[in-house]
């Protein structure tokens, strides 16, 4: 989701939107373990397990190369209300808001992101690549299409809007060529109103009034899967809801973090991780450092805002997965400058930068909880770079680059965007210093603009959606049609070429690619379909409407078809 100032008063498009559809409703009058063993260094074949968004992968990537083609014909852009694909693929609406999915009648949420992927097997070791529990994120929710039966934002209002917020689990499964969802004890909503723990520093302290429990994970975004079988959703735009959804009790101060659940595991209470600090976040790309310990890559989606690193205190001990649920409990968080090529430490107590820092002739920070409950400042105060909107980033199965798409930034002429990569030093997440280039420019030359998601698949290609909403009907991006999917080889001379592979339907974008372990399956979302509709008799998109209805549905879509990969 895009975001272009930070002015409080716009620091959601949704928020903006909320305002414009509510006001349009009204005058229509219309209803709307510490030290544990492992064994070092981590070889390729174990990084390989953070590709794909984290979710496992099957194909031996040591022996697989990146294709120097995409296994498809591009297709042209297009403004069609469709979701258009290759000759040769196919897909099949599989989620759709509103489609109940739980024994107790609960329903899926509004507008899909981030989709894990965890192989129903994967406790046992398995990597299914025909059953799983998938995660789906659900950003926000428009009231144009989500519970409105009053022309005012009345409490019912609010609570229907709170309750298609969150995360799904569900559990899907493949019979012949089509994907179902199965009804199962572990499909759940983690909704506005779900019971969260915080951990970290925050947990208990003053930034927070002393809070251990809070209410409900919003703002969820992209994320990432952790390799003991968590999934990590990332709060991002988060600050509009105070006003929103005013008299619900929803605390700002509450969100904005990285929220740990455990899709196979309803009981185990979700975890905010404010040790990961708070800010617009966008995503958690997970691995391991060469002694074993936790990193995580995150992006701030914000303008001139930075990219961060996580480190766990503790190693991962894959025998213990118990451990494992509380290693992103401790641990260190830096920034990146990339003037210098290196992490910058977010650290109250080491870091005498964050001491001396002030606002006027006062402290910024006074505890480590106060620097990362505005991780953001304190990123800036230590030498962060501002970068053009990071949004997600990924990690090469091969190679153990980093990708991290840099969506645009109008504030000072950066329409476009780019994808950048960068090696960190040794090859070691835990390094302090990286090397860094441009992978990808965005602009009519390459044919994108504005990338958002990245996903890598088994072979070591990337693929990524845009997210160019925020330019508008601005005549710079007549070239590119609606949102859409692309593909780039990562090595030999097609190196950062961008292939279309797909054209998603009216205002809308591509969230939360991520494929089946062997490849054949690539789950993506469809958000917010016709959001720039002026009202439910003008609709702008009728994409997986119900049959017999007009009304556009985010869904989760799963597309089939790629014959190149058989024959790799
Ligand atoms: Fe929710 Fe930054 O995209
Ligand atoms: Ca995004
Ligand atoms: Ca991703």
């Amino acid at each position: 989701m895009q975001v272009m100032t930070q002015s409080p008063v716009e620091t959601s498009v949704w928020h903006r939107l909320l305002s414009r559809q509510l006001t349009r409703r009204s005058a229509l009058g219309t209803v709307a373990g510490a030290a544990a063993a492992v064994s070092l260094p981590v070889a390729f074949s174990d990084a390989q397990a953070t590709a794909n968004n984290g979710a496992p992968v099957t194909p031996d990537t040591q022996k697989l190369q990146p294709r120097a083609f995409p296994p498809f014909t591009p297709i042209e852009p297009t403004a069609a209300d469709a979701l258009t694909l290759p000759r040769g693929y196919r897909y099949q609406v599989l989620a759709p808001w509103g489609e109940t999915f739980t024994p107790d009648g609960r329903t899926l949420g509004f507008n899909h992101d981030f989709v894990g992927y965890f192989p129903i097997d994967m406790l046992q070791g398995g990597k299914s690549s025909t059953e799983a529990l998938l995660t789906i994120n659900h950003e926000y929710a428009n009231p144009m299409f989500v519970g409105g039966d009053t022309k005012e934002r009345t409490a019912k209002q609010i609570q229907a809007e709170m309750q298609d917020v969150g995360v799904s689990v569900v559990r899907v499964r493949k019979e012949g060529r089509e994907w179902k969802v199965v009804m199962d004890p572990r499909n759940r909503r983690i909704d506005a109103f779900t019971p969260i723990e915080l951990t970290g520093p925050v947990r208990g302290s003053a930034v927070v009034k002393g809070a251990t429990m809070v209410k409900g994970s919003v703002g969820n975004c992209s994320g990432g899967q952790t390799p003991w079988g968590t999934l990590l959703t990332c709060e991002e735009n988060v600050d509009g809801y105070q006003k929103a959804w005013a008299g619900s009790g929803y605390e700002a101060m509450h969100q904005g973090w990285v929220t740990e659940i455990d899709p196979f595991d309803p009981a185990w209470t979700p975890k905010k991780r404010t040790g990961m600090g708070r800010f617009r976040h966008e995503n958690a790309a997970v691995t391991l450092a060469r002694d074993g310990r936790v990193v995580a890559y995150m992006g701030d989606d914000m303008q001139d805002s930075c990219i961060y690193k996580f480190i766990s205190r503790d190693r991962y001990n894959p025998a213990d997965r118990n451990a494992s649920r509380d290693l992103l409990a401790d641990g260190d968080l830096y920034v990146a400058n990339f003037g210098n090529g290196s992490w910058v430490l977010l650290d109250y107590a080491r870091n005498k930068k964050l001491q001396e820092a002030k606002a006027g002739d006062k402290p910024l920070f006074t505890s480590q909880a106060e620097v990362l409950a505005d991780a953001r400042a304190a990123a800036l105060a230590v030498g962060g770079t501002p970068v053009d909107r990071p949004e997600d980033i990924e990690i090469h199965p091969r190679t153990g680059d980093l990708y991290a798409a840099l969506t645009n930034n109008s504030r000072h002429g950066n329409f476009f965007g780019q994808i950048i990569r960068w090696t960190e030093k040794d090859r070691d997440p835990a390094a302090t210093t990286f090397l860094w280039e441009v992978f990808a420019y965005g602009g009519p030359q390459s044919g994108f603009a504005s990338p958002d998601n990245l996903v890598f698949d088994p072979y070591g290609n990337l693929w990524m959606v845009t997210d160019n909403s925020d330019l508008g009907t601005n005549p710079i991006k007549a070239y590119h049609g609606n949102n859409a999917m692309f593909f780039f080889p990562t090595e030999g001379p097609n190196t950062g070429k961008a292939y279309r592979f797909a054209v998603g339907p009216v205002d809308a974008e591509l969230t939360g690619p991520v494929f089946s372990p062997d490849g054949k399956t690539l789950f993506v979302a469809v958000q917010h379909p016709g959001e720039d509709s002026e009202s439910l008799d003008k609709l702008t998109s009728t994409f997986a409407a119900k049959e017999g209805t007009r009304i556009p549905r985010p869904t989760l879509v799963a597309i089939e078809g790629f014959p190149g990969w058989r024959q790799a």
